[in-house]
């Protein structure tokens, strides 16, 4: 294992991205949940601590406080934002209330030569965001940068290794906070560069190696990034030990199952079943109108499908693998309680493999998204296969308003197709979140040549985004708009207008179902 930094999470939405910024310098991070022991992070051999920022005042009833010895390991510790306070809280100084919360932009002038900025200039863009400060240094620390609003925006003991910064060098606003972390890693912490791409793969080859023997492993295989690159990863380790099985739910877009089957099968020839299940869905879907009925007849079929198809094939199977991501692991600190009501169903396959007495495969469970493109691009994936946009599991089941049937589902992949062509060619498709189309059941006069039509309406759905939470319309060339949408006209049976969302999310959603 390569050293490891502990990101002990006090709540912080930044929490995830501190953990990430540290992967970025090559080095392995992992969040930890707050109260975790001193004992358990010294069994775990951490090289360094970071205490992230979080909601709360340090001295608030409820306020996530560490385990007081974490500062008693020797480990060098690096307090951001809150974790500043914490550290001025339990080391002995003081932290008081400001009436105003200072939030953006603000000018860091450093006062004295610190380990943590070495080689940055003395004055420097940071982001704050914070109600409390730092009034009252603890002993043995020594202020070395301030801001307009606070003597004591940066503060170290290098006796003890101990750094605090009121700002936050994790967000791109504040300049040069990544060197800033890489000094704390490298210049205080002292660790190597050992979390690259090729050193991951070659351990985790030998991790399944080592997990999976010379038993069989199943991977249900949906053509998106993860279980892509779980795919590859696996094939590499195992090789024939390893069959993949992909869902044929009627839902796919234009050549999508025939793409999957040209890539896995001829090209990586794995070994690769498909079960062809279209016209289970489509029939169980038939007049199915509302949104949720949907999403959930689809998602509990699949399982269904998957689930005895595996079973036709287990054999000797002890094994099934799926595509976890890091964020899906982390325990998560809900302090402020997260309210994040259910807007629309997600289905997963959770409880299948104690059902099917499976051991868990989980190659990329250690992963931040970046990380798994990297590794696809490392394992010779193509680059439409580990940049691909995401595309929703209930597929054109949720793109096809009111209900489904193949007529419509067969004019919503043409239309699609045209779209993803002219995004490609382009070059919009690499810079946008998502591009697609949504078939509305509604008709509308037209003429074409000398005769009146009365064709149905595709809606341009592009939307701008970093994380599916917040999206924006993509203010797309209008002579790009102008082409898709020509072309699906002309191109397109059934479809007589072509009409483009702008809405952003929120209110609206990316996807209309
Ligand atoms: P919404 O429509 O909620 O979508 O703004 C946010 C992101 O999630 C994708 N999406 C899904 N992905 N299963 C998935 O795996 C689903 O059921 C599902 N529904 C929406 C959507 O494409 C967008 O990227």
């Amino acid at each position: 294992m390569p050293q490891t930094i502990a990101v002990l999470d006090f709540g912080s939405q930044l929490t995830q991205v501190i953990a990430r910024r540290i992967r970025e310098a090559q080095v392995y991070s992992k969040i930890y949940h707050f109260s975790t022991t001193a004992a358990q992070l010294r069994a775990d051999g951490v090289a360094g601590i970071i205490l992230s920022g979080g909601p709360q005042s340090v001295y608030a009833k409820q306020a996530p406080h560490p385990d007081r010895a974490i500062f008693e390991l020797g480990v060098p510790v690096l307090g951001i934002c809150y974790g500043v306070q914490l550290m001025g809280h339990f080391l002995g100084g003081t932290v008081a209330h400001s009436k105003a919360r200072e939030y953006g932009h603000g000018e860091l002038t450093l006062t004295k030569k610190s380990p943590l900025f070495t080689g940055l200039p003395k004055r420097l863009r940071v982001w704050n965001s914070h109600g409390d400060k730092l009034t009252q240094l603890p002993p043995g620390f020594r202020a070395v940068g301030t801001t307009e609003n606070s003597p004591f925006a940066a503060i170290e003991d290098t006796k003890r290794h101990f750094h605090g910064i009121q700002f936050h060098p994790e967000v791109f606003h504040t300049e040069r906070g990544a060197d800033m972390i890489r000094n704390f890693l490298l210049g205080v912490c002292g660790v190597k560069q050992e979390w690259t791409t090729k050193d991951f793969i070659a351990q985790s080859v030998e991790k399944i190696r080592a997990q999976v023997g010379k038993g069989r492993v199943l991977l249900g295989l949906s053509g998106g990034v993860d279980s892509s690159v779980a795919a590859a990863l696996l094939h590499k380790a195992i090789g024939k030990q390893l069959t993949c099985v992909f869902v044929d739910n009627g839902l796919l877009r234009k050549g999508e199952r025939a793409a999957v089957e040209k890539l896995y099968g001829d090209h990586f020839k794995i070994d690769l079943r498909v079960a062809d299940a279209s016209k289970l869905f489509l029939r169980r879907l038939k007049g199915v109108t509302e949104p949720e009925q949907k999403r959930k007849i689809i998602g509990r079929t699949f399982v269904e499908v998957f689930e005895k198809s595996l079973k036709s094939i287990k054999g000797s199977a002890e094994f099934l693998a799926q595509g976890t991501l890091y964020p899906d692991v982390i325990e998560s600190v809900s302090i402020q309680g997260n309210p994040a009501s259910l807007i629309k169903t997600h289905h997963n396959v959770g409880g299948l493999p104690a059902r099917m007495k499976l051991k868990l495969v989980e190659p990329l469970r250690e992963l931040f998204k970046d990380e798994v493109r990297r590794v696809g691009e490392a394992l010779g994936l193509p680059k439409e296969v580990v940049w691909r946009q995401p595309f929703p599991g209930p597929g054109l089941g949720v793109r096809v308003m009111g209900d489904i049937t193949e007529p419509k589902l067969e004019i919503l992949r043409n239309a699609d197709a045209v779209l993803q062509e002219e995004m490609m060619a382009s070059g919009h498709y690499w810079k946008v979140w998502q591009s697609f189309c949504v078939f509305l059941p509604v008709q509308t006069v037209g003429v074409f040549g000398d005769e009146r039509t009365y064709d149905y309406v595709i809606a341009l759905r592009i939307v701008e985004s970093t994380d599916a939470m917040t999206a924006d319309w993509a203010k797309l060339p209008h002579e790009v708009l102008q082409k898709i949408s020509s072309r699906i006209t002309n191109e397109v049976r059934g479809v007589g207008r072509v009409v483009y969302d702008v809405s952003s999310k929120p209110p609206a959603t990316i996807e209309w179902e």
